[in-house]
């Protein structure tokens, strides 16, 4: 691995993907293609800027030429995709930039990769990898009692995020069969940690809480989510770039199954002893039961004994250790946070999801 593209490097886990290998493999060139939508934030990587081998190029990955030609002229020999439309939410207002993103985007960047790799100048394939990053939405919910998601439990998204990220996967899985494009594929559980926009659960809920806003939740609030500290899912996909196999799909999770009202009020606790003097104590007084999510999927869980066998690799953040460091973190980086909250699209977006959304009876 010497020059690798990161495709959605100034979103969430882009930038800590970034900033991660950066710190364990400094002599890499990362090339970072992002369109800046309004999940992404080019400061998530400003003490990269001006860096020799930091590229930032602002594009789409739907843009096959500039696709190619990065790939041609900056020597790319692995591919980090993490470019999507992210939002559960947003994709039931509006799923076309799902499909657009997701689907066309992935088919595009497949396409561009198989045409510049597999072409007859380079007849070793072994030295190139293309890494898809994906969601555990895509296998569907579970009961309480069903076996976590492993590698072989059968597809059966919910939503449009999660129906538009199966579809990519399934794409990338194609080209591997058919082309023998060398491809990994990662279904990570929900992830939790800096840099993240405040629209999800963890970000919205330090921010609201900060604010003395109502911290909402869906329905009865039971819902489950597995959750990974960013840093370990950074870590992970490492390991599969570097020791997985060719071919292969990886599932990644936080062994942390935790509902939603539990993770709110871990975070409720954490804030009532970090901001003493905050006139809304405790926090879990702004706790508000509003109107569910449509198709809200009950329960995801990740079984990650694959990756532990094969690669070795197990989270090492727990929960507790993890979303202090995370509430520090918006805590402590207020410039952040204020650029983001101020941003005309986040207000248009609280006001479009909640404010018209009603009481939970
Ligand atoms: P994010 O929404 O924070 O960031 C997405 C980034 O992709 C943004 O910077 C955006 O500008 C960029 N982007 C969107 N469309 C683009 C396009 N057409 N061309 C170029 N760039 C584009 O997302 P995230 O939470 O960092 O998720 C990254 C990946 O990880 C996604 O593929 C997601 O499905 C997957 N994933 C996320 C989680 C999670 O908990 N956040 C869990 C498992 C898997
Ligand atoms: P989210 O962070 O949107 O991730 P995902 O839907 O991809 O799992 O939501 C995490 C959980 O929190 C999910 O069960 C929905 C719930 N939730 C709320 O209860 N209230 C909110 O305002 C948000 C954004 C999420």
């Amino acid at each position: 691995m010497k020059n690798l593209l990161v495709t959605g490097g100034c979103g969430f886990i882009g930038s800590n993907f970034i900033h991660y290998l950066h710190t364990i493999e400094p002599s890499l060139r990362i090339y970072n293609i992002d369109s800046l939508t309004y999940a992404a934030n080019q400061d998530n990587l400003a003490n990269l800027k001006g860096k020799a081998n930091y590229v930032f190029i602002q594009g789409d990955i739907c843009d096959s030429d500039l696709v190619e030609r990065v790939l041609i002229e900056s020597d790319i020999d692995t591919v980090v995709h993490f470019a999507a439309e992210t939002h559960v939410d947003r994709s039931i207002y509006g799923p076309e930039a799902f499909i657009h993103t997701n689907v066309v985007g992935t088919f595009r960047l497949l396409e561009a990769v198989k045409k510049v790799w597999l072409s007859q100048e380079n007849s070793n394939s072994d030295q190139f990898r293309f890494h898809h990053v994906s969601t555990d939405e895509v296998y569907g919910s579970l009961s309480p009692t069903d076996p976590a998601f492993s590698e072989s439990t059968p597809y059966a998204p919910n939503s449009p995020y999660s129906a538009s990220k199966a579809a990519s996967d399934h794409l990338v899985r194609s080209y591997s069969h058919t082309y023998q494009l060398p491809i990994t594929i990662s279904n990570c559980s929900n992830n939790y940690g800096a840099y993240q926009y405040p629209e999800k659960l963890i970000p919205l809920v330090v921010l609201n809480a900060m604010k003395g806003d109502p911290l909402p939740v869906y329905g009865d609030g039971r819902q489950i989510r597995d959750w990974l500290y960013v840093i370990d899912h950074c870590d992970a996909i490492y390991q599969i770039l570097t020791r997985g196999k060719p071919g292969e799909t990886y599932n990644i999770g936080g062994d942390t199954q935790l509902t939603t009202v539990e993770v709110i009020t871990t975070i409720c606790a954490i804030m009532d002893e970090l901001l003493p003097q905050s006139a809304v104590l405790p926090h879990n007084q702004l706790i508000k039961y509003v109107n569910d999510r449509p198709g809200h999927d009950r329960r995801y869980a990740i079984d990650a004994t694959k990756i532990q066998n094969e690669l070795n690799w197990c989270p090492k953040t727990n929960f507790q250790e993890g979303i202090l460091k995370t509430v520090n973190w918006y805590l402590q980086n207020l410039d952040w946070v204020e650029e983001m909250l101020s941003r005309k699209d986040y207000k248009i977006w609280l006001e479009k999801n909640y404010d018209q959304r009603g009481e939970d009876k």
